[in-house]
């Protein structure tokens, strides 16, 4: 299947305006033949210069995090058109941390995806079980129920659009990243359930990529699985020889 790969850096609470434009700097002549597409989404401070300084890059910048309304008394939050205004492309939505600290729903999570698409940004849409689940073998059940719930109300038109990213809860910050098998088989329910939702040839489209404890080490066996189109990392997107190491992998 002949999906776009991407490789997406998703820096959390890390790095000053300085240190993401000096990162930018530092990546860009390492990834100019990278087959994949690189995504970076850096602190909202960040983006301003972030994307100027990616310019002409291969590099795409974008958000951690948003509010589903375009304006409102949402003290603290962000909007999508103020992302786009500073250079957003993309934006992560529905990440574990949200959904676990900051206690954010499906419902909310969908809503997010429908202005995004709404407002010209890709939404990477996080889902994936925690520990408990999949010891309780919760794990397919979890995944459907938050795909289903997180593109509710999604036209098929628009889907194509959206970027899933299956991240186990347990492989996060962890160190113990999921097999190449365990991450191939929750892709393959993941895409069987876009496919039940939508159609076959949608599902096909949609690239899926898996997070938690990805390393330049596992990258190559996780992005050899069929259903496995690439990869949204964390800690190692800090640092730009180890995170072009693992777009150059890809
Ligand atoms: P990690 O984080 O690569 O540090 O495990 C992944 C993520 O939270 O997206």
């Amino acid at each position: 299947m002949n999906r776009q790969k991407i490789i997406a850096g998703n820096w959390k609470m890390h790095k000053t305006v300085q240190e993401a434009v000096d990162f930018i700097h530092l990546l860009t002549p390492k990834v100019t033949a990278s087959k994949a597409l690189v995504f970076l989404a850096v602190p909202f401070t960040a983006i301003g210069h972030a994307s100027a300084a990616a310019g002409n890059t291969n590099i795409i910048i974008g958000a951690q995090n948003m509010h589903s309304d375009t304006q409102g008394a949402y003290t603290g939050e962000i909007s999508s058109l103020m992302l786009r205004e500073q250079g957003a492309e993309f934006v992560i939505l529905g990440h574990s941390e949200r959904r676990h600290i900051f206690l954010e729903t499906d419902a909310f999570i969908n809503l997010k995806v429908i202005r995004a698409l709404q407002d010209d940004l890709i939404p990477i849409l996080c889902v994936g079980e925690t520990e408990h689940q999949r010891e309780q073998n919760l794990t397919h059940k979890v995944l459907k129920e938050q795909i289903e719930k997180g593109l509710h109300k999604i036209p098929e038109q628009d889907v194509t659009k959206v970027v899933l990213a299956y991240e186990p809860v347990w492989a996060i910050g962890t160190g113990k990243v999921a097999t190449p098998q365990i991450a191939q088989e929750a892709h393959h329910h993941c895409r069987n359930c876009l496919s039940a939702l939508f159609s076959k040839s949608v599902a096909n489209k949609i690239s899926i990529l898996y997070g938690g404890s990805v390393k330049p080490e596992n990258i190559a066996s996780l992005v050899s699985q069929e259903d496995v189109d690439g990869a949204l990392v964390g800690g190692a997107s800090l640092d730009p020889k180890i995170f072009s190491e693992i777009i150059n992998h890809c």
